[in-house]
Protein backbone atom coordinates (compact mmCIF):
# COMPACT_ATOMS: atom_id res chain seq x y z
CA UNK A 1 0.00 0.00 0.00
CA UNK A 2 0.98 3.36 -0.68
CA UNK A 3 2.17 5.50 2.36
CA UNK A 4 -0.14 8.92 3.26
CA UNK A 5 0.09 11.36 5.35
CA UNK A 6 -1.78 10.89 8.98
CA UNK A 7 -3.74 14.04 8.06
CA UNK A 8 -4.81 12.90 4.66
CA UNK A 9 -5.73 9.48 6.28
CA UNK A 10 -7.63 11.16 8.83
CA UNK A 11 -9.21 13.68 6.09
CA UNK A 12 -10.35 10.03 4.17
CA UNK A 13 -11.91 8.77 7.15
CA UNK A 14 -12.38 5.57 6.73
CA UNK A 15 -11.15 2.48 4.83
CA UNK A 16 -7.47 0.80 4.92
CA UNK A 17 -4.70 3.05 4.96
CA UNK A 18 -0.87 3.36 5.38
CA UNK A 19 1.08 5.70 7.39
CA UNK A 20 4.12 6.08 9.16
CA UNK A 21 6.07 8.00 11.54
CA UNK A 22 7.41 8.12 15.36
CA UNK A 23 5.76 7.04 18.39
CA UNK A 24 4.73 10.06 20.34
CA UNK A 25 2.99 8.28 23.24
CA UNK A 26 2.44 4.34 24.03
CA UNK A 27 0.73 2.43 26.73
CA UNK A 28 -0.23 -0.87 26.84
CA UNK A 29 -1.48 -4.48 28.61
CA UNK A 30 -0.78 -7.80 28.30
CA UNK A 31 -3.11 -8.04 25.24
CA UNK A 32 -3.16 -4.83 23.65
CA UNK A 33 -0.92 -2.11 22.57
CA UNK A 34 -1.92 1.94 22.04
CA UNK A 35 0.40 4.22 20.52
CA UNK A 36 -0.15 7.43 19.35
CA UNK A 37 1.89 7.81 16.16
CA UNK A 38 3.16 11.37 15.09
CA UNK A 39 4.09 12.63 11.24
CA UNK A 40 4.79 16.07 10.41
CA UNK A 41 1.30 16.41 9.59
CA UNK A 42 -0.52 15.42 12.93
CA UNK A 43 -0.97 12.79 15.55
CA UNK A 44 -3.40 9.67 15.38
CA UNK A 45 -3.94 7.12 17.70
CA UNK A 46 -3.08 3.43 16.96
CA UNK A 47 -4.47 0.06 18.25
CA UNK A 48 -2.71 -3.05 17.99
CA UNK A 49 -3.97 -6.41 19.53
CA UNK A 50 -1.72 -8.72 20.62
CA UNK A 51 -3.63 -11.69 19.64
CA UNK A 52 -3.23 -10.24 15.73
CA UNK A 53 0.72 -10.21 16.62
CA UNK A 54 1.81 -13.01 18.34
CA UNK A 55 4.85 -13.60 16.52
CA UNK A 56 5.66 -9.92 17.10
CA UNK A 57 4.57 -9.24 20.47
CA UNK A 58 7.81 -8.63 22.75
CA UNK A 59 9.12 -5.95 19.50
CA UNK A 60 5.57 -4.28 19.89
CA UNK A 61 5.57 -4.47 23.73
CA UNK A 62 9.09 -2.50 23.90
CA UNK A 63 8.19 0.10 21.52
CA UNK A 64 8.83 3.53 23.44
CA UNK A 65 8.90 7.14 22.15
CA UNK A 66 10.41 8.41 19.27
CA UNK A 67 10.46 4.16 18.02
CA UNK A 68 9.93 4.76 14.09
CA UNK A 69 7.58 2.33 12.45
CA UNK A 70 5.42 2.20 9.67
CA UNK A 71 1.84 0.67 9.78
CA UNK A 72 -1.20 -0.34 7.68
CA UNK A 73 -4.72 -0.21 8.75
CA UNK A 74 -8.61 0.55 9.11
CA UNK A 75 -9.44 4.14 9.83
CA UNK A 76 -12.49 4.86 12.03
CA UNK A 77 -14.05 8.34 13.72
CA UNK A 78 -13.63 7.64 17.33
CA UNK A 79 -14.14 10.93 19.76
CA UNK A 80 -12.25 9.33 22.54
CA UNK A 81 -9.02 9.28 20.54
CA UNK A 82 -6.98 12.60 20.69
CA UNK A 83 -7.93 13.85 17.21
CA UNK A 84 -11.22 11.66 16.91
CA UNK A 85 -9.29 9.27 14.52
CA UNK A 86 -8.53 5.77 15.27
CA UNK A 87 -6.44 3.06 13.31
CA UNK A 88 -6.73 -0.71 13.86
CA UNK A 89 -3.62 -2.32 13.03
CA UNK A 90 -3.49 -5.46 11.11
CA UNK A 91 0.47 -4.53 10.17
CA UNK A 92 3.63 -3.03 11.41
CA UNK A 93 7.31 -2.51 10.61
CA UNK A 94 8.90 -1.36 13.21
CA UNK A 95 12.33 0.44 11.78
CA UNK A 96 14.08 1.44 15.17
CA UNK A 97 13.36 0.66 18.65
CA UNK A 98 14.34 4.02 20.39
CA UNK A 99 16.57 4.05 23.14
CA UNK A 100 15.08 6.15 26.38
CA UNK A 101 14.29 9.20 24.96
CA UNK A 102 15.91 12.29 27.25
CA UNK A 103 12.96 14.82 26.54
CA UNK A 104 10.85 15.27 29.23
CA UNK A 105 8.04 17.98 30.97
CA UNK A 106 10.89 18.21 33.87
CA UNK A 107 13.69 19.38 31.54
CA UNK A 108 14.75 23.58 32.00
CA UNK A 109 15.43 25.89 29.62
CA UNK A 110 19.35 25.03 29.44
CA UNK A 111 18.79 21.12 28.81
CA UNK A 112 15.99 22.11 26.10
CA UNK A 113 18.25 24.05 24.82
CA UNK A 114 21.39 21.52 25.25
CA UNK A 115 18.67 18.76 23.65
CA UNK A 116 17.39 21.50 20.90
CA UNK A 117 17.64 19.17 17.91
CA UNK A 118 15.61 16.29 19.59
CA UNK A 119 13.20 18.84 21.08
CA UNK A 120 12.44 20.55 17.63
CA UNK A 121 10.05 17.01 17.20
CA UNK A 122 8.02 18.68 19.69
CA UNK A 123 4.39 19.57 18.78
CA UNK A 124 4.88 23.19 19.56
CA UNK A 125 8.25 23.21 17.78
CA UNK A 126 6.86 21.81 14.75
CA UNK A 127 4.00 24.28 14.59
CA UNK A 128 6.01 26.87 14.66
CA UNK A 129 8.11 25.75 12.04
CA UNK A 130 5.33 25.29 9.93
CA UNK A 131 4.52 28.60 10.78
CA UNK A 132 7.99 30.41 9.87
CA UNK A 133 7.58 28.62 6.61
CA UNK A 134 4.17 30.82 5.61
CA UNK A 135 5.88 33.46 6.73
CA UNK A 136 8.81 33.11 4.26
CA UNK A 137 6.73 32.08 1.75
CA UNK A 138 4.20 34.88 2.25
CA UNK A 139 7.12 37.80 2.41
CA UNK A 140 8.40 36.43 -0.47
CA UNK A 141 5.20 36.63 -2.51
CA UNK A 142 4.00 40.33 -1.13
CA UNK A 143 7.50 41.98 -2.54
CA UNK A 144 7.16 39.73 -6.20
CA UNK A 145 3.87 40.47 -6.48
CA UNK A 146 4.95 44.41 -6.86
CA UNK A 147 7.58 43.83 -9.30
CA UNK A 148 10.76 43.25 -6.45
CA UNK A 149 13.15 40.78 -7.44
CA UNK A 150 15.27 39.05 -5.07
CA UNK A 151 19.08 39.98 -4.80
CA UNK A 152 21.88 39.12 -2.14
CA UNK A 153 24.47 40.74 -0.17
CA UNK A 154 27.34 39.02 0.79
CA UNK A 155 27.92 38.47 4.73
CA UNK A 156 31.93 39.38 5.35
CA UNK A 157 31.97 42.91 5.15
CA UNK A 158 34.67 45.34 5.79
CA UNK A 159 32.95 48.28 7.22
CA UNK A 160 29.52 48.56 9.84
CA UNK A 161 26.43 50.24 8.98
CA UNK A 162 24.73 49.55 12.40
CA UNK A 163 26.87 50.87 14.79
CA UNK A 164 30.19 49.31 15.88
CA UNK A 165 29.06 48.16 19.06
CA UNK A 166 27.39 44.72 17.48
CA UNK A 167 30.18 44.21 15.45
CA UNK A 168 31.19 40.68 15.08
CA UNK A 169 34.61 40.79 14.63
CA UNK A 170 36.24 37.79 12.26
CA UNK A 171 39.25 36.58 11.27
CA UNK A 172 39.69 36.77 7.56
CA UNK A 173 43.20 35.22 6.44
CA UNK A 174 44.82 37.53 9.19
CA UNK A 175 42.66 40.85 8.20
CA UNK A 176 39.76 41.68 10.50
CA UNK A 177 36.94 41.65 9.21
CA UNK A 178 32.72 42.11 10.24
CA UNK A 179 29.99 39.67 9.75
CA UNK A 180 26.92 41.97 8.25
CA UNK A 181 24.54 43.77 10.37
CA UNK A 182 22.33 44.32 6.97
CA UNK A 183 22.31 43.73 3.58
CA UNK A 184 21.73 47.96 2.95
CA UNK A 185 25.01 49.26 1.75
CA UNK A 186 25.50 46.49 -0.84
CA UNK A 187 21.47 47.06 -1.63
CA UNK A 188 21.61 50.40 -2.33
CA UNK A 189 24.23 50.03 -5.32
CA UNK A 190 21.62 47.26 -6.90
CA UNK A 191 18.85 49.24 -6.83
CA UNK A 192 20.71 51.12 -9.91
CA UNK A 193 20.33 47.95 -11.29
CA UNK A 194 16.76 46.18 -10.48
CA UNK A 195 15.18 49.36 -8.66
CA UNK A 196 13.17 47.29 -6.51
CA UNK A 197 15.16 44.82 -4.43
CA UNK A 198 14.31 42.58 -1.78
CA UNK A 199 16.30 39.95 0.57
CA UNK A 200 15.47 37.24 3.50
CA UNK A 201 18.98 36.13 4.64
CA UNK A 202 20.94 36.30 7.99
CA UNK A 203 22.18 39.27 9.93
CA UNK A 204 24.57 39.11 12.87
CA UNK A 205 24.54 41.60 15.68
CA UNK A 206 26.38 41.25 18.63
CA UNK A 207 24.15 41.79 21.08
CA UNK A 208 25.65 41.30 24.81
CA UNK A 209 22.28 41.78 26.72
CA UNK A 210 20.48 38.76 27.17
CA UNK A 211 17.00 39.64 26.48
CA UNK A 212 13.84 37.45 25.10
CA UNK A 213 13.59 39.71 21.78
CA UNK A 214 17.75 39.15 20.63
CA UNK A 215 19.81 36.73 18.78
CA UNK A 216 23.28 37.01 17.23
CA UNK A 217 22.40 35.75 14.26
CA UNK A 218 19.00 36.56 12.85
CA UNK A 219 16.68 36.47 9.36
CA UNK A 220 16.26 39.62 7.77
CA UNK A 221 13.89 40.52 6.06
CA UNK A 222 14.74 43.39 3.82
CA UNK A 223 13.71 46.15 0.88
CA UNK A 224 15.07 48.93 -1.01
CA UNK A 225 13.73 50.50 -3.94
CA UNK A 226 14.50 53.93 -6.35
CA UNK A 227 12.44 56.45 -6.80
CA UNK A 228 9.58 56.55 -4.15
CA UNK A 229 8.96 58.37 -1.13
CA UNK A 230 8.85 57.94 2.37
CA UNK A 231 4.95 57.84 2.76
CA UNK A 232 5.58 54.31 0.60
CA UNK A 233 7.85 52.29 2.59
CA UNK A 234 5.62 53.39 5.31
CA UNK A 235 2.81 51.57 3.57
CA UNK A 236 4.79 49.06 2.34
CA UNK A 237 5.62 47.89 5.83
CA UNK A 238 2.05 47.89 7.22
CA UNK A 239 1.09 46.02 3.79
CA UNK A 240 3.76 43.36 4.52
CA UNK A 241 2.95 43.56 8.31
CA UNK A 242 -1.12 42.50 6.94
CA UNK A 243 -0.29 40.60 4.14
CA UNK A 244 1.92 37.55 6.31
CA UNK A 245 -0.71 37.86 9.05
CA UNK A 246 -3.84 37.20 6.42
CA UNK A 247 -1.60 34.30 5.27
CA UNK A 248 -0.82 33.07 8.66
CA UNK A 249 -4.31 33.04 10.09
CA UNK A 250 -5.53 31.15 6.43
CA UNK A 251 -3.43 28.50 6.84
CA UNK A 252 -2.22 27.78 10.53
CA UNK A 253 -5.49 28.29 12.81
CA UNK A 254 -4.28 24.09 14.29
CA UNK A 255 -0.87 25.12 14.96
CA UNK A 256 -2.29 28.71 16.23
CA UNK A 257 -4.11 26.50 19.17
CA UNK A 258 -1.36 24.20 19.66
CA UNK A 259 0.61 26.96 20.31
CA UNK A 260 -2.86 28.38 22.56
CA UNK A 261 -2.52 31.53 20.58
CA UNK A 262 -5.18 34.49 21.41
CA UNK A 263 -6.34 35.52 17.60
CA UNK A 264 -8.54 37.65 19.06
CA UNK A 265 -5.31 39.83 19.85
CA UNK A 266 -3.67 39.70 16.33
CA UNK A 267 -7.20 40.32 14.18
CA UNK A 268 -6.80 43.68 14.40
CA UNK A 269 -3.43 44.08 13.03
CA UNK A 270 -5.39 42.73 9.47
CA UNK A 271 -8.23 45.41 9.84
CA UNK A 272 -7.33 48.38 11.74
CA UNK A 273 -4.80 50.79 9.84
CA UNK A 274 -1.36 51.12 12.14
CA UNK A 275 -1.09 54.57 13.77
CA UNK A 276 1.46 56.54 12.84
CA UNK A 277 3.22 59.02 15.07
CA UNK A 278 6.06 61.50 15.13
CA UNK A 279 8.89 60.61 17.87
CA UNK A 280 7.78 64.41 19.20
CA UNK A 281 4.30 62.48 19.25
CA UNK A 282 5.20 59.53 21.15
CA UNK A 283 7.33 61.84 23.49
CA UNK A 284 4.01 64.03 24.07
CA UNK A 285 1.67 60.74 24.82
CA UNK A 286 4.12 59.33 26.89
CA UNK A 287 4.37 62.28 28.68
CA UNK A 288 0.47 62.82 29.14
CA UNK A 289 -0.96 58.96 28.98
CA UNK A 290 1.92 57.15 30.44
CA UNK A 291 3.62 60.16 33.22
CA UNK A 292 7.18 58.57 31.46
CA UNK A 293 9.71 61.93 30.53
CA UNK A 294 11.78 61.24 27.87
CA UNK A 295 14.52 64.12 27.41
CA UNK A 296 14.25 65.39 23.81
CA UNK A 297 17.17 63.51 21.87
CA UNK A 298 17.05 60.82 23.64
CA UNK A 299 16.69 57.38 21.58
CA UNK A 300 13.01 54.95 22.98
CA UNK A 301 14.39 52.54 25.73
CA UNK A 302 12.39 49.60 25.13
CA UNK A 303 10.40 50.30 28.51
CA UNK A 304 9.34 53.27 26.63
CA UNK A 305 8.35 51.57 23.45
CA UNK A 306 6.32 48.99 25.85
CA UNK A 307 4.70 51.14 27.34
CA UNK A 308 3.62 53.35 24.47
CA UNK A 309 2.30 50.01 22.41
CA UNK A 310 0.39 48.77 25.24
CA UNK A 311 -1.82 51.53 24.51
CA UNK A 312 -2.62 50.25 20.51
CA UNK A 313 -3.82 46.60 19.60
CA UNK A 314 -1.81 47.08 16.58
CA UNK A 315 2.09 47.44 15.84
CA UNK A 316 2.49 51.35 16.07
CA UNK A 317 5.03 53.27 13.31
CA UNK A 318 6.84 55.79 15.11
CA UNK A 319 8.86 58.47 12.65
CA UNK A 320 11.05 61.36 12.39
CA UNK A 321 13.53 60.37 15.11
CA UNK A 322 16.17 62.39 16.26
CA UNK A 323 19.07 62.33 13.68
CA UNK A 324 21.74 61.53 16.65
CA UNK A 325 20.11 58.71 17.72
CA UNK A 326 19.71 57.02 14.34
CA UNK A 327 22.17 55.30 11.64
CA UNK A 328 24.61 57.46 9.79
CA UNK A 329 22.65 57.18 6.28
CA UNK A 330 19.35 58.53 7.24
CA UNK A 331 18.01 61.36 5.31
CA UNK A 332 17.81 64.73 7.42
CA UNK A 333 14.10 66.02 6.68
CA UNK A 334 14.46 69.39 4.81
CA UNK A 335 11.57 70.79 7.03
CA UNK A 336 13.69 70.43 10.34
CA UNK A 337 17.45 69.06 9.96
CA UNK A 338 17.42 67.71 13.54
CA UNK A 339 15.14 64.67 12.50
CA UNK A 340 15.68 62.24 9.97
CA UNK A 341 12.73 60.50 7.66
CA UNK A 342 13.05 57.46 9.20
CA UNK A 343 10.76 55.16 11.17
CA UNK A 344 10.65 52.23 13.41
CA UNK A 345 7.49 49.54 13.85
CA UNK A 346 6.66 48.61 17.03
CA UNK A 347 4.73 45.28 17.42
CA UNK A 348 1.83 45.22 19.96
CA UNK A 349 2.07 43.29 23.13
CA UNK A 350 5.88 44.06 24.01
CA UNK A 351 7.38 42.42 20.80
CA UNK A 352 9.14 45.72 20.55
CA UNK A 353 10.70 46.67 17.40
CA UNK A 354 9.57 44.69 14.13
CA UNK A 355 11.12 46.91 11.76
CA UNK A 356 13.49 49.76 10.98
CA UNK A 357 13.44 52.01 8.26
CA UNK A 358 14.38 54.95 6.35
CA UNK A 359 14.71 57.27 3.22
CA UNK A 360 18.31 57.61 2.16
CA UNK A 361 20.51 60.37 2.62
CA UNK A 362 21.25 61.54 -0.31
CA UNK A 363 24.23 64.07 -0.14
CA UNK A 364 27.94 62.67 0.38
CA UNK A 365 29.21 65.64 2.45
CA UNK A 366 26.19 65.01 4.49
CA UNK A 367 26.96 61.41 4.94
CA UNK A 368 30.55 61.73 5.61
CA UNK A 369 30.03 64.05 8.15
CA UNK A 370 27.52 61.83 9.87
CA UNK A 371 30.35 58.86 9.89
CA UNK A 372 32.74 61.10 11.32
CA UNK A 373 30.65 61.82 14.20
CA UNK A 374 30.15 58.21 14.72
CA UNK A 375 34.06 57.89 14.52
CA UNK A 376 34.31 56.15 11.44
CA UNK A 377 36.70 56.61 8.59
CA UNK A 378 34.94 57.73 5.42
CA UNK A 379 37.46 56.55 3.16
CA UNK A 380 36.07 52.89 4.22
CA UNK A 381 33.11 53.84 2.31
CA UNK A 382 33.96 55.36 -1.06
CA UNK A 383 32.40 52.52 -3.16
CA UNK A 384 29.21 53.57 -1.18
CA UNK A 385 29.49 57.38 -2.10
CA UNK A 386 29.64 56.15 -5.96
CA UNK A 387 25.64 55.52 -5.63
CA UNK A 388 25.68 59.18 -4.97
CA UNK A 389 28.07 60.70 -7.61
CA UNK A 390 26.52 58.36 -10.75
CA UNK A 391 22.76 59.09 -11.28
CA UNK A 392 21.75 59.25 -7.76
CA UNK A 393 18.10 59.10 -7.12
CA UNK A 394 15.54 59.70 -4.13
CA UNK A 395 15.40 55.74 -2.39
CA UNK A 396 15.07 54.12 0.68
CA UNK A 397 14.03 51.21 2.47
CA UNK A 398 13.89 49.24 5.54
CA UNK A 399 14.71 45.99 7.61
CA UNK A 400 12.22 43.80 9.18
CA UNK A 401 13.13 41.05 11.99
CA UNK A 402 11.62 38.01 10.95
CA UNK A 403 12.09 36.13 14.06
CA UNK A 404 10.38 39.24 15.53
CA UNK A 405 7.83 38.96 13.34
CA UNK A 406 7.35 34.98 14.02
CA UNK A 407 7.59 35.84 18.19
CA UNK A 408 4.66 38.13 17.94
CA UNK A 409 2.03 35.70 15.32
CA UNK A 410 3.25 33.13 17.75
CA UNK A 411 2.98 34.60 21.23
CA UNK A 412 6.41 33.24 22.23
CA UNK A 413 7.70 34.03 25.46
CA UNK A 414 10.97 34.34 24.12
CA UNK A 415 12.67 34.42 19.88
CA UNK A 416 14.46 31.46 20.60
CA UNK A 417 11.94 29.43 20.15
CA UNK A 418 11.23 31.72 16.20
CA UNK A 419 14.12 29.62 14.82
CA UNK A 420 15.22 26.02 14.78
CA UNK A 421 18.66 26.66 15.99
CA UNK A 422 19.38 30.05 18.53
CA UNK A 423 22.27 31.66 18.74
CA UNK A 424 22.52 33.85 21.56
CA UNK A 425 25.37 35.49 23.54
CA UNK A 426 25.04 32.00 25.87
CA UNK A 427 24.38 29.62 22.84
CA UNK A 428 26.30 28.60 19.84
CA UNK A 429 25.44 24.59 19.69
CA UNK A 430 23.80 22.41 18.98
O1 LIG B 1 16.62 48.59 12.92
P1 LIG B 1 17.71 47.81 12.28
O2 LIG B 1 19.04 47.83 12.92
O3 LIG B 1 17.78 48.35 10.78
C1 LIG B 1 18.66 47.98 9.84
O4 LIG B 1 19.50 47.10 9.93
C2 LIG B 1 18.45 48.67 8.53
N1 LIG B 1 19.72 48.73 7.80
C3 LIG B 1 17.41 47.94 7.75
C4 LIG B 1 17.17 48.52 6.38
O5 LIG B 1 16.76 49.66 6.27
N2 LIG B 1 17.43 47.76 5.35
O6 LIG B 1 17.25 46.29 12.13
C5 LIG B 1 16.06 45.96 11.45
C6 LIG B 1 15.24 44.98 12.24
C7 LIG B 1 14.80 45.48 13.61
O7 LIG B 1 13.67 46.31 13.50
C8 LIG B 1 14.50 44.18 14.33
O8 LIG B 1 13.21 43.69 13.99
C9 LIG B 1 15.52 43.23 13.75
O9 LIG B 1 16.00 43.81 12.55
N3 LIG B 1 16.64 43.02 14.66
C10 LIG B 1 16.84 41.89 15.37
N4 LIG B 1 16.14 40.74 15.45
C11 LIG B 1 16.60 39.77 16.26
N5 LIG B 1 17.73 39.86 16.98
C12 LIG B 1 18.48 40.99 16.94
N6 LIG B 1 19.61 41.08 17.64
C13 LIG B 1 18.04 42.07 16.10
N7 LIG B 1 18.52 43.31 15.82
C14 LIG B 1 17.65 43.85 14.94
MG1 LIG C 1 16.32 49.74 14.61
Amino acid sequence: MKYQSIQSAMDKGSGKVAVRGWVFRERGSNKMKFIVLRDSSNIIQCILKRENFEEQWKEIDSLKIESSVQIEGTIHEDKRAPTGFEIQVSKINILQIAEDYPINKDLNEELLGDRRHLWLRSRKMTSIMKIRDTVMASIREHWRKKGFYEYHSPSFLGMQAEGGSTLFKVDYFGKPIYLTQTWQLHAEPGIFALEKIFTIQPSFRAEKSKTSRHLTEYWHAEMELAWENFEYLQDDAEQLIKHILKKVLEKHKPELEILERDLSKLKPSMKIKFPRMTYDEALDILDKKCKMKVKWGKDLRTIEEDKLSALYDTPIIITKYPKIVKAFYMKEDDKNPKVVLGFDMIGPEGYGELIGASQREESIDKLKENLKAQGEKPEDYEFYFDTRRYGSVPHGGFGMGVERVISWICGLDNIKDAIAFPRTMKRTNP
